[in-house]
């Protein structure tokens, strides 16, 4: 039975299990409709208390359905009933309550959780609002400015946040069940929809507030529309606002951006497919890290937070310092953001220790190669993993460019070598490309793919080539972006075009941040070794002539005066005498930028490098910023 009823004394306990998470699907709204009748007919009931089986309370509506159309009975009636009901209904929260979860939370009487549940509406994340009387309730229990933050944001919020602000009335241990008994006299069927909404104390700053959330979502229009929703609850009754929140979200479910948020967010779930990752795996408990500079130390640093035991080995002492201060840099971090307390971060400390004797790698289950991008470099250290290592360890490199399937064979068991592709910085960027070399052993890849899912990245699968899936698509789409600008148009426009796109920044303004020697060394290798499709630059290569590298220079294509980015005159100069100048419109511009994603994707499709399209667009989204409501390049390509 999805939703099953039974009776204890006067207390009725509806029990949902509707595995994996509980979705409100049409069987659970149908048999909540069915425990509402049941329980008000029940003349021995006094009170309810509604929970789930399993690992948590309903995580949303069901997306599944979103492409039909809407079923009875729907979210807000059965919602609505349960808010009317004659008896008190007792919500015992556990896991995630999300989206149409927290609005069925909300409906209920009272609200008990568990400590670690996670509360929120993250349907903006979807494309969508709060469908069924979120926008309405919350600022009913909770203040405006966090029912905005809530709703426009999408960010879920921990149990003892949500006792703080009024969205729960208890956080229990033990026995949840128990505690919402004995809260069950306490409560009476006061429907939330009934209090007055907790209006913000200064409705200047909740504007500046909304207007802020609308800024940082770069075009999505969810957010605008969860700020709209959030300001007709504030200022119209209740029925209206209910109503205008119901046609809002029935209009967003089919908009573009709602269907491109809901294809990300399934194949983001489905990188993994491949059924190397579902079988047997390694243990890894202790990792080892070997080159502790920009790449290492976020690897080391992202390996602690996942609760791993961590060791980092550099070429010499001093080296090996420097490391671990990087390492000591990120966990400081991160208790300056609030991320985590100073005996968290005292405590992962312990876990981690640097060296430079390669006899201190012998426990390790897992190494992590970060150091040099260079063939030799490589080389050498993996003849040393091979003498020092466990025979069963397995050995990643994260290299960005270099051959894994030529480096797994320098090793005398190469089943044993994988790609772990990273991007920078390490701790914080959620993508993770697992290259996968000819030979590699099935638990190996396995193993990977637990390792993703605990360090918490978005992990594709990828094959070996020059740049894998990612770096290839951004390189091609550089090369466009060069060959735009060598047919006259400016840096500047086209770094406005795809930032009006929706990207984070203009690829000129990447190449600024990131370097632009690196791209430059990069032609180099590629024209040297003959790379098929390699493209010169001349233009960017007269900027690195100059010396000109970017930010770290003061300058590259842009002026850093006092840190803020301008355009150069220099580079207008520079650019006049290689063409002339010929504007090109933002539409034009990114129709070529996005006509280069697609051709490389097609290609890495046609090669094996990638096994869907869809895990190229993942990897844009999660490795370069490319708008989650634009689903991908590859997603585009298939969308009139
Ligand atoms: N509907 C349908 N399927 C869902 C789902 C949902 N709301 N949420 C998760 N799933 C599925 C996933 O696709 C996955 O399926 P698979 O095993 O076949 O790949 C499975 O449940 C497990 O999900 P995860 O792999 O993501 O498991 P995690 O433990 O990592 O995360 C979670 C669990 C935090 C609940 C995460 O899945 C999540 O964030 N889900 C989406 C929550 C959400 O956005 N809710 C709002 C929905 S819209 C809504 O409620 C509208 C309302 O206002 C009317
Ligand atoms: P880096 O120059 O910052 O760090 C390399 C570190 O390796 C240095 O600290 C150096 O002392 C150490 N090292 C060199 N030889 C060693 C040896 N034999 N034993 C132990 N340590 C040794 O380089 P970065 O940027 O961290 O790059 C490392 C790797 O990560 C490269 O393969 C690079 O392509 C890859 N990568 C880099 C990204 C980036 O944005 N920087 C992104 C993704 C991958």
């Amino acid at each position: 039975m999805t939703v099953s009823v039974t009776r204890t004394g006067a207390i009725a306990r509806v029990t949902i299990d509707n595995p994996p998470v509980n979705a409100a699907s049409h069987a659970v709204r149908s048999g909540l409709m069915k425990a509402v009748a049941d329980c008000e007919a029940d003349a021995a009931v006094t009170a309810v208390i509604l929970h789930c089986a399993g690992r948590t309370f309903v995580a949303g509506a069901d997306i599944r359905e979103f492409d039909a159309p809407p079923q009875e009975p729907h979210l807000p009636d059965v919602i609505a009933a349960i808010e009317g009901a004659s008896k008190p209904w007792i919500a015992v929260l556990h896991g995630t309550v999300l989206g149409g979860g927290l609005e069925l939370a909300m409906g209920c009487h009272a609200r008990v959780a568990a400590p670690g549940t996670r509360l929120g509406l993250p349907e903006v994340n979807l494309g969508l609002i709060p469908g069924a009387g979120g926008t309405v309730r919350l600022p009913r229990l909770v203040p405006a400015d966090v029912a905005l933050t809530m709703i426009a944001g999408g960010k879920p919020v921990p149990a003892d946040a949500a006792l703080a602000s009024g969205l729960i009335d208890a956080v229990a241990g033990g026995d949840l069940l128990d505690a919402a008994t004995a809260l069950a006299g306490d409560v009476t069927p006061e429907p939330t929809l009934d209090r007055a909404v907790r209006a913000p104390q200064d409705r200047d700053a909740f504007d500046r507030q909304a207007a802020t959330l609308v800024a940082k979502a770069r075009g999505q229009v969810s957010v605008a529309e969860a700020v709209r929703a959030v300001e007709r609850a504030l200022d119209l009754p209740a029925a209206e606002a209910l109503a205008a929140e119901r046609a809002a979200f029935l209009d967003l479910k089919g908009h573009p951006q709602a269907r491109a948020l809901r294809y990300i967010f399934f194949a983001e779930r489905g990188t993994l497919s491949d059924p190397r990752c579902k079988g047997a795996t390694r243990p890894v408990e202790q990792v080892a890290v070997v080159g502790g500079g920009t790449m290492g130390s976020g690897i080391a640093a992202a390996c602690l937070f996942a609760g791993l035991t961590v060791h980092l080995m550099e070429r010499d002492a001093p080296a090996a310092s420097a490391g671990s201060m990087r390492v000591a840099q990120i966990l400081d971090g991160a208790v300056t953001r609030g991320r985590m307390t100073q005996g968290a971060r005292d405590s992962l400390q312990m876990r981690f220790s640097a060296s430079a004797a390669p006899a201190d790698l012998a426990q390790a289950d897992l190494v992590i190669e970060a150091v040099f991008e260079d063939r030799d470099a490589k080389t050498e250290v993996f003849a040393m993993l091979d003498a020092q290592t466990r025979a069963d360890a397995i050995l990643a490199t994260n290299t960005s460019y270099l051959d894994v399937t030529a480096l797994a064979r320098t090793v005398a068991d190469p089943s044993r070598v994988i790609g772990l592709h990273f991007f920078a910085p390490a701790h914080i960027m959620k993508l993770l490309e697992i290259v996968v070399p000819d030979g590699v052993a099935d638990d190996v890849v396995a193993t990977a793919a637990a390792l993703s899912k605990r360090l918490g990245k978005t992990a594709v699968l990828a094959g070996v080539c020059d740049g894998f899936i990612a770096n290839r698509v951004l390189t091609a789409y550089r090369q466009e972006a060069d060959a735009l600008i060598e047919g006259g148009a400016s840096p500047y426009e086209v770094d406005a075009a795809m930032r009006g796109f929706g990207m984070p920044m203009g690829v000129f303004e990447m190449q600024d941040l990131s370097g632009l020697d690196i791209g430059w060394a990069a032609r180099k290798r590629r024209a040297a070794a003959g790379v098929p499709g390699y493209r010169p630059a001349p233009i960017s290569d007269a900027l690195c002539e100059a010396g000109w590298f970017g930010r770290k220079t003061g300058r590259g294509w842009y002026r850093y005066d006092e840190g803020a980015a301008a355009p150069c005159p220099d580079v207008a100069a520079l650019l006049a005498r290689h063409r002339p100048d010929r504007p090109i419109d933002a539409d034009r511009i990114m129709a070529r930028i996005l006509g280069a994603m697609q051709r490389e994707g097609a290609a890495i499709l046609d090669e094996g490098i990638a096994a869907r399209a869809s895990d190229i667009d993942v990897a844009m989204v999660a490795g370069f910023g490319f708008p989650r409501w634009r689903g991908g390049p590859m997603f585009l390509s298939d969308t009139p």
